[in-house]
Order: structure tokens, then C-alpha cells, then sequence
């Protein structure tokens, strides 16, 4: 038995990092799953080889017709739909001083706009359904400040209200909506082409953990939260970051 037997799940940004990973793990516990993501060719790839349990299409989650699209998309091909995980998501970094009206709102489109526009297009094939769990990943940058990084924070910490308006407006449906809440994570994100060791060190030293996640420790978080074994969890925060919103470690003291 899999923990998604029969559902249906919708997952952005899965053509890499923590969305492949989600993706990985929700057809191997029995869902059919639908990818999409701007990065096409990696997206293919991705499907292709779950098999005929994955289906790849592109979405930009800031525009709305391809929300329709791709909803459309996942009931003609699989009957219905039953999960979504707002996974898709951007990250400037600069002071706020810096910060250009530009870069601040391509942050807004794809980490905020973005979700709105999932959770809106959603609705109806859920509750046709009879009912589902929208999982949206915010961020420890979502329970905090970060300097550097105010376009990102404000996404984050708008993920997380939205979360909670969805839930309340979407309980009568038997529609949970719960976020998600990752420290560092490895990922191309922050490992990517512009990372630093610097960065990567400084990630470390915030975590108790002194590590990083792996991709599929956040994964195997949002599959409890996209199956029924979360049945009576909705409107709530959902954390995973090795400690490191947990408080302040005092140094050198023995
Ligand atoms: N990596 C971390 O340390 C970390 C920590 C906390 C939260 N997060 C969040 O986790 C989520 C997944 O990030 P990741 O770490 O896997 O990073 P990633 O960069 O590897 O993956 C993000 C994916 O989103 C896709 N994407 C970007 N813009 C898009 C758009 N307009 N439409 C559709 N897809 C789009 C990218 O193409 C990519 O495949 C993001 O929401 C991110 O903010 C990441």
C-alpha cells in the first residue's frame, strides 16, 4: 500500500530540487503526478522517467492561463485532482537599500502571485474531488527576517497568511492548506551557479544541525502533509530547518 494510493497530485518547480524530489517520492508511494516548471527540457526528463505515473507540462505560475491549462491538463489525463504543492520559487538577494521596484515584484510574481494563483485555479477540482491538501512551501525566511533578502521574506511571510485564509475558507470543503517551512536545503537554489562558499558557510553556522537538508527530507514532510495521515491538520505551519529558528546557541559557553 502507498501512502497516496489513488490521489492526484500537482507539484511546481519539479523539474529539479525539492519538486523532483516531491515528485520522486509521490509516485513511488502510489500518486500520479503532474509536473510543471519553466525549465522544460529538465522537466521532461524528469516525467519520462517515472512513466506513464507522471505527466509533464509547462507552467509559469504567474500566469493564470497556464494555471487553467495545466489543471485541465491533470484531470483529462488522470480524472481528478487531489493534491497541490506550491513548491515553485525565486530568490534575490541584495539589501533593501539596493533592492530595485524590478527585482521585488519578479519575487512577488513567482513566490506570492504564484501561489495565490494555484490555491484560486485549484478549488474547483479539489471539491470535485471531495476534497483534498494544498501544501505551500514558504521558508524559515517565512518565520523571520533575513537581512539581504527582504523581496523573499515578504514572499515568504505572505505564503504563510495566505495559507491560513485558504484553510479557514477551505475547511468546509475538506480542503486542508497547510505551509511548509525549510532551513538550508541543497538544492540549485543556493548551490547554484551564484552560491558562495561564504553563503553556504553561513547557512551551516545558523543551523544546529550544522548541515544542510537533502532535498527528499523536505519531500517525505510535504508527503505527510499531501496525504490523509495529516487529516486533522490544516491552517498550520509546518517546519524543517535543523533547528535554526528554534532560538539563539550561546558560543564558547561550556
Ligand atoms: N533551497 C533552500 O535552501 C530553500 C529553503 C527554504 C525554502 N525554499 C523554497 O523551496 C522551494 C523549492 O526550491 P528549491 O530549493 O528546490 O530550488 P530550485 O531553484 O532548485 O527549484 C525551484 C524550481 O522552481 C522553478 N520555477 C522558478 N520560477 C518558476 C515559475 N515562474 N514557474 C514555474 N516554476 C518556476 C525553477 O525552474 C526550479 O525548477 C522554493 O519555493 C524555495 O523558495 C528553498
Amino acid at each position: 500500500m502507498g501512502r497516496l494510493d489513488g490521489k492526484v497530485a500537482l507539484i511546481t518547480g519539479a523539474a529539479r530540487g525539492q519538486g523532483e524530489a516531491e515528485a520522486r517520492l509521490f509516485v513511488s508511494e502510489g500518486a500520479r503526478v503532474v509536473l510543471g516548471d519553466v525549465l522544460d527540457e529538465a522537466g521532461e526528463k524528469v516525467a519520462v522517467g517515472l512513466g506513464d505515473a507522471a505527466l509533464y507540462q509547462h507552467l509559469d505560475v504567474t500566469r493564470e492561463q497556464d494555471w487553467q491549462s495545466i489543471v485541465a491538463a491533470a484531470t483529462g489525463r488522470f480524472g481528478r485532482l487531489d493534491v497541490l504543492v506550491n513548491n515553485a520559487g525565486i530568490l534575490h538577494t541584495e539589501s533593501l537599500e539596493q533592492t530595485r521596484v524590478e527585482d521585488f515584484m519578479r519575487v512577488v510574481h513567482v513566490n506570492q502571485l504564484g501561489v495565490f494563483l494555484g490555491m484560486k485555479t485549484v478549488i474547483p477540482a479539489l471539491r470535485a474531488a471531495g476534497g483534498g491538501s494544498i501544501v505551500n512551501v514558504s521558508s524559515n525566511a517565512g518565520l523571520e527576517g533575513i537581512s539581504h533578502m527582504v523581496s523573499y521574506v515578504s514572499t515568504k511571510w505572505a505564503v504563510r497568511g495566505m495559507t491560513k485564509t485558504a484553510a479557514l475558507e477551505l475547511a468546509p470543503d475538506g480542503i486542508r492548506v497547510n505551509s511548509v517551512h525549510p532551513g538550508g536545503v541543497a538544492t540549485p537554489m543556493i548551490l547554484g551557479d551564484e552560491a558562495t562558499a561564504s553563503g553556504t558557510e553561513q547557512i551551516m553556522s545558523g543551523t544546529p544541525m550544522r548541515r544542510m537538508a537533502e532535498p527528499g527530507e523536505i519531500a517525505s514532510l510535504v508527503l505527510f502533509l499531501a496525504s490523509d495521515e495529516s487529516s486533522y491538520s490544516t491552517g498550520s505551519e509546518f517546519v524543517a530547518d535543523g533547528g535554526m529558528t528554534a532560538g539563539h546557541v550561546l558560543q564558547g559557553v561550556e
